[in-house]
């Protein structure tokens, strides 16, 4: 079973409808798509303190680990100014990398960053994160 590059950028266009961000008015939208065969999309939400604000990855990634899931296959992210089209690439920041580490891996985890489904980059988790730090630490 595998996912379908569409219908994850489809479904992250779809998350980033419900962003909230009073603050920013950058609107962002996630999906992730995991082991079991299933998609779970997140938006950025901020906050008044600023920094409580949450990734729309994050958001992502955070839903598919409290129903259960573990690994996480594929990312695909998308942002833009609030009430515009998307026309730039809204690259993960380093937190939302480094958590994307925790279920992922360097080299099967592919991240899409993009405008729509017809447009878009592809990397490597290990491509946006070298060297990363992960649980291996604990068996040094
Ligand atoms: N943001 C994300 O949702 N994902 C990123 O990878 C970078 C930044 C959000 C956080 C904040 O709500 C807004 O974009 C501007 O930084």
């Amino acid at each position: 079973m595998s996912y379908s590059v569409e219908e994850l950028i489809n479904r992250a266009v779809k998350a980033r409808e419900q962003a909230y961000m009073p603050y920013s008015g950058y609107a962002v939208g996630a999906c992730v798509y995991t082991e079991r065969g299933n998609y779970y999309s997140g938006c950025n939400i901020e906050n008044a303190s600023y920094g409580a604000t949450n990734c729309a990855e994050r958001t992502a990634i955070f839903k598919a680990v409290s129903e259960g899931e573990r690994k996480i296959k594929a990312m695909a992210v998308v942002g833009g100014e609030q009430g515009r089209d998307i026309t730039g690439y809204a690259y993960p920041c380093g937190v939302c990398r480094q958590v994307l580490r925790e279920f992922g891996e360097p080299n099967d985890t592919i991240v899409y960053v993009g405008t729509d489904a017809n447009n878009y980059r592809k990397f490597t988790l290990g491509e946006l994160l070298p060297f990363s730090f992960n649980m291996d630490f604990k068996a040094m």
